[in-house]
């Protein structure tokens, strides 16, 4: 996830782009660039780190006079942060930024290298300015050569573009990831990944849709879809830039659920392709010798991992332990040169999973981090990373980086079980895998039941979130979100342990959240259920199935296989816990006693 400004105008265009940029920085935030083209011509600069970086680079240039500007944040997906893969991406007359991910890059990179095209950085991005340079300069007309351009790509992208060829002019282009059109009164132009960039700037904006495209030049923004001109739809701009940096949405906690759907489609692409998985950054012979998988992590993550030692066996068929991060550093513990140790972490700094990945390193095992911050120092610890792409997450509580945590970890189970599934086992979880990114979608129903249920679920002695098998992590990490919002008290727990003790506790006022998945185990689930009940336990039953003796009942839809109902239960666990928390008037964004990285012991 990056951010993306563009400009143009008479005003300040370093400024105008450094503020808009200063508004996207939660985007990403490892390197940073601009372009600015006036009547003297192009000047461009990039920065490693922080915007500040940047400005600090750019501060002798000024320009008044009537030009076009873009710039960038980089949220790093392609290419490690530096300044040769930080934005914008020059060709030999053209400038570019992107924001998402160009999925056929590679094919189109060898395609122009093979025409004798010089690639500078290992990013997706620079396709785009060489084939519009290509394009351009068989056609002499910018506007056809865009067009060209864009209808090569796949995957997801927003993209600016400016040319020497036509100087006053920004060429636009939106599919996936979100763009915004603006102006002011004075013939100004702007765009925006959101309208945070915008505020104060622009008067009226368009929220570009997916497939458009075009150019805007001298106050007018040139609005296109499937080769058709439009009328760009403006309306008039909020003021309020906290507000616009959620979207529109309440709380941050809120805007990242929301997105779970579109990270969980950017944690796919590349990877899963059509009838295997594959991961670039995988190193040769990472797993030769391997007979053991260790997964290590905290919190969030270490529900992650508990639910992936579950996937590594049964389809891998590879041994897989689970070690929480804070007890693993102390227990002294027998490391084998057979393990391939897997950390795994948000931030990539908590400092137990970091110190466990040294003791690994330490006793010469291979390690391998899954982690969504580059260049955090769990991934130069770490031999490899396999990078989750959730974006920045800034609800204290983990919602999509544990939604791309449980994709990876599937994805690297289907990859290791290429040779030891049957092709029809191994299809099937691949196509159930292409239905994650919709089943990730909050249901507005659903959420609409959910606020309603929630204040049913405001006192009590407790929640126990009980399920078995995978749905035994969800419920640990249903009742985590619980725990670290509302300020409940919530276990989890495996249904089938109740009757060893927690049962005791049952009575009206212990609440009991049953996943009851159709697909795993749901005979067995509903007994342990059955036996609460008798105890007179209040039970919100989530499941697919109707169950007569729930209290509440939120129906999920039918599915045919488990982690398709994992998915889709883990947004209404979310759901449920940032409904309890607004209601008892908490800070849903900011928990109190809590960090979101946690860099001490
Ligand atoms: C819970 C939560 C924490 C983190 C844990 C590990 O919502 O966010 O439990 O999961 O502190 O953090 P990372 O994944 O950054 O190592």
């Amino acid at each position: 996830m990056c951010g993306i400004v563009g400009y143009i105008g008479h005003g300040d265009k370093k400024q105008v782009l450094i503020d808009g940029l200063r508004e996207l920085e939660y985007r990403g935030y490892d390197s940073a660039g601009i372009a600015m083209m006036d009547e003297s011509g192009i000047t461009h600069y990039k920065a490693v780190g922080k915007l500040i970086n940047l400005e600090n680079k750019a501060s002798e240039y000024s320009s008044n006079s009537y030009g076009v500007g873009i710039g960038h944040t980089r949220w790093a997906t392609h290419g490690k942060p530096n300044e040769v893969n930080a934005h914008p991406h020059l060709g030999e007359y053209s400038f570019v930024v992107h924001n998402g991910i160009i999925e056929n890059y590679q094919e189109l990179k060898k395609e122009l290298q093979d025409e004798g095209v010089r690639f500078l950085s290992q990013t997706d991005t620079e396709v785009i300015v060489h084939l519009f340079e290509k394009f351009n300069n068989q056609l002499d007309n910018p506007f056809q050569a865009f067009e060209q351009t864009i209808a090569k790509l796949r995957g997801a992208y927003a993209t600016l573009l400016i040319t020497k060829k036509d100087p006053e002019t920004i060429y636009f282009a939106k599919n996936g990831s979100p763009m915004i059109a603006g102006k002011d009164d004075h013939g100004s132009v702007y765009f925006g990944s959101s309208d945070a960039a915008l505020i104060g700037k622009a008067k009226e904006v368009t929220y570009l849709t997916d497939g458009d495209y075009g150019f805007a030049r001298s106050g007018t923004i040139h609005l296109f879809h499937a080769g058709e001109s439009m009328v760009p739809a403006m309306v008039p701009l909020k003021s309020d830039k906290i507000y616009a940096q959620k979207e529109g949405f309440r709380f941050f906690m809120e805007k990242e659920i929301y997105e779970q759907s579109s990270v969980i489609s950017d944690t796919m692409l590349g990877r899963v392709l059509d009838d295997e998985i594959h991961f670039d950054e995988i190193p040769d012979g990472l797993f030769d010798g391997i007979r053991e998988i260790k997964v290590c992590a905290c919190g969030t993550s270490y529900h992650a991992a508990l639910a992936s030692s579950y996937l590594f066996e049964r389809l891998s068929q590879i041994r897989a332990s689970v070690e929480i991060a804070s007890e693993f550093r102390y227990k002294e513990p027998l490391l084998r040169t057979d393990t391939l140790f897997v950390v795994i972490s948000q931030s990539g700094e908590t400092a137990d999973t970091l110190e466990a990945l040294k003791m690994a390193k330490l006793a010469g095992i291979k390690t391998l981090a899954l982690c969504n911050v580059d260049n955090s120092s769990i991934v130069r610890e770490a031999d490899a990373t396999i990078l989750l792409r959730a974006g920045i997450e800034k609800g204290v509580a983990s919602t999509k980086a544990f939604a791309t945590q449980m994709m990876v970890l599937w994805m690297l189970a289907l990859y290791l079980a290429k040779d030891k599934m049957t092709a029809e086992k191994y299809r099937f979880d691949l196509e159930a895998m292409r239905l994650i990114p919709g089943l990730a979608k909050v249901n507005e129903r659903i959420h609409e039941k959910v606020k309603r249920l929630s204040k049913r679920y405001l006192h009590g002695h407790g929640f126990f979130f009980i399920g078995r098998d995978i749905f035994y992590p969800l419920a640990l990490e249903g009742a985590l979100k619980l725990k670290e919002i509302s300020y409940l008290h919530a276990e989890g727990y495996p249904s089938g342990e109740m009757k060893h003790g927690p049962i005791a506790l049952a009575d009206s006022e212990l609440f009991t959240i049953a996943l009851m998945p159709q697909t795993l185990l749901y005979d067995k689930t509903k007994s342990n259920i059955e036996e609460l009940s008798a105890r007179d336990s209040t039970i919100c039953a989530i499941s697919p199935k109707s169950f007569e003796l729930a209290d509440d009942m939120i129906r999920t839809s039918e599915q045919k296989h488990p982690m398709c109902e994992f998915f889709e239960m883990m947004v209404i666990l979310q759901l449920l816990s940032m409904e309890v928390a607004v209601r008892r008037g908490n800070d849903v964004d900011m928990p109190r006693n809590l960090a979101k990285s946690v860099t001490v012991e």
